[in-house]
């Protein structure tokens, strides 16, 4: 993932932050149509403006059109056909989709041409971008707002619904919904055999919103505990010594033989997919396997290799034979 996916068209507005405005109907530049805008600042340093003059911070009160609906959509692991019927559906109704530039591009070309407006943001916009969202919402709109995996898993359906109440809106007033994505544990699990299918976890190693002591303290008690664990945000240039904090906790508590899978980008052309051991994980850090794509679920201590694929017993066998 990388600031530089952004697909910029002649019909697209640049905002302070790169946010990307396509008006997918008419021939010109696009302005916002919110009726209102703001000027929330991301965690990442960038601030977004946007492509209008109006007024910065708004509340329900700024705007004069009965609302319309926001919807924070899961669109799955990436390719088209990891998407739910429901989420292809909620995305041909939208007038508006708003994402991150990522996800923005892997959306098939029959929901990027129904929709009127595509408005993306680089990475780290995510204030911003929902804020965009919810505007355009109250503005009288139709919104969807997209992500990979699943909106509840550590993705937007929860700051939604905190900036409209910050706003002093209410859920209903923009008729929200969440629409399930596949999450990429689950997406990932698949690819690996059945490594998830007994007690687990998943534990972010992003510290943008977590402190690091908090995720370590989680590390401790999953690995400890014996759960598998699945591990989102392994590792970034800035994150590498998060990435060796992790392999050092989980060393700490399970053989250095235990199975774990790695997999860089399910669903989409670069996927890769390997099986290593536990001892094997922190020197892959500093390959391309390992990145802001990637996965990496930790067996338990009953997880084994077989043909190929991570299997964690359910514990079926300790009740009849077959
Ligand atoms: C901000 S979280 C979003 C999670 C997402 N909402 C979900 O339900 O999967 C981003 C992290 O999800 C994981 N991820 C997202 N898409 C993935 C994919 N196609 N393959 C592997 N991991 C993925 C990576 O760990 C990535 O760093």
């Amino acid at each position: 993932m990388s600031t530089e996916d952004t697909t910029e068209t002649s019909t697209d507005t640049e905002t302070s932050c790169g946010a990307t405005t396509t008006d997918t109907t008419s021939e010109g530049g696009s302005t916002s149509n919110c009726g209102a805008s703001s000027s929330s600042s991301s965690g990442c340093g960038s601030s977004k403006k946007a492509a209008t003059d109006e007024k910065v911070g708004s509340t329900v009160d700024d705007f004069e059109a009965d609302p319309g609906r926001l919807v924070a959509v899961g669109l799955g692991p990436g390719q088209p056909d990891g998407m739910t019927k429901r989420a292809r559906e909620r995305l041909l109704q939208a007038e508006h989709i708003v994402g991150y530039t990522t996800y923005v591009d892997l959306l098939p070309e029959e929901i990027t041409e129904s929709a009127a407006e595509l408005y993306d943001t680089p990475m780290c916009g995510e204030v911003s971008r929902t804020e965009e969202a919810i505007d355009r919402a109250l503005a009288g709109h139709d919104v969807a707002i997209i992500g990979s995996g699943d909106p509840n898993v550590y993705a937007l359906a929860g700051l939604a619904l905190e900036i409209l109440e910050s706003k002093g809106a209410t859920a209903s007033m923009v008729d929200f919904e969440v629409v399930p994505g596949v999450p990429a544990a689950q997406s990932c699990g698949a690819r690996l055999g059945a490594p998830l299918v007994n007690d687990s976890v998943s534990i972010s190693l992003s510290d943008h919103l977590t402190p690091m002591p908090t995720i370590e303290s989680r590390l401790h008690a999953a690995a400890k505990e014996g759960f598998t664990i699945s591990i989102y945000n392994p590792w970034s240039r800035k994150r590498r010594e998060n990435f060796q904090k992790c392999c050092e906790i989980l060393s700490e508590h399970r053989d250095p033989e235990t199975p774990v899978g790695i997999v860089h980008g399910a669903g989409r052309d670069d996927e890769q997919v390997e099986i290593v051991e536990l001892q094997e994980l922190e020197a892959l850090g500093e390959t391309e396997l390992v990145d802001m794509t990637t996965t990496i679920i930790v067996g338990n201590e009953e997880t084994y290799v077989w043909d190929g694929r991570m299997v964690t017993p359910r514990g079926y066998e300790s009740k009849y034979d077959y």
